[in-house]
């Protein structure tokens, strides 16, 4: 039977909360004596969004989506669909350096930018991408992404 000490209380914790998904102190309460855990925080980094009109400069969660964490530090940028890859709406466009990183969109992405040409922003080869679909990674650091006139709010 194992005791449960402070740390061994740590070491649990931090095996079943992810840092990417946590961060805070944990109260832990055993036996009426509080025991307290301090988990990192999650990385972040420096991102810019920018359209004709604005610029957005904020602070991404490595391992979040990239639409949400610009959403949550509220860029102007529509998403509607939310991530279920059915609108378009979070049409960007990446520089080169920046659509290395995150990669080419999968087929079922593309399939989106076909259904959407016409109506939407032009797909762009080598740089549109929907940041819906987009996973902030450190390399992403001080990365400067256009924000198309159809996916502005
Ligand atoms: S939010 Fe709709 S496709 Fe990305």
């Amino acid at each position: 039977m194992s005791i449960l000490t402070k740390s061994n209380i740590s070491r649990i914790l931090l095996k079943a909360c992810s840092p990417f998904t946590y961060s805070s102190i944990y109260r832990v309460t055993i036996n009426n004596r509080n025991l307290s855990t301090v988990v990192d925080s999650p990385k972040k980094i420096k991102l810019t969004f920018y359209s004709d009109k604005d610029k957005y400069d904020f602070e991404a969660a490595v391992g979040k989506t990239l639409l949400f964490e610009a959403k949550k530090s509220n860029v102007g940028i529509a998403g509607i669909c939310e991530g279920k890859k059915v609108c378009n709406s979070c049409h960007v466009h990446l520089d080169k350096k920046a659509y290395q990183i995150v990669g080419e969109p999968t087929e079922e992405e593309c399939d989106i930018f076909d259904l959407a040409s016409g109506i939407a922003d032009v797909y762009i080869p080598g740089s549109s991408r929907l940041c819906c679909q987009i996973t902030v990674s450190s390399e992403l650091e001080g990365a400067e992404i256009f924000i198309p006139r159809n996916s502005l709010l």
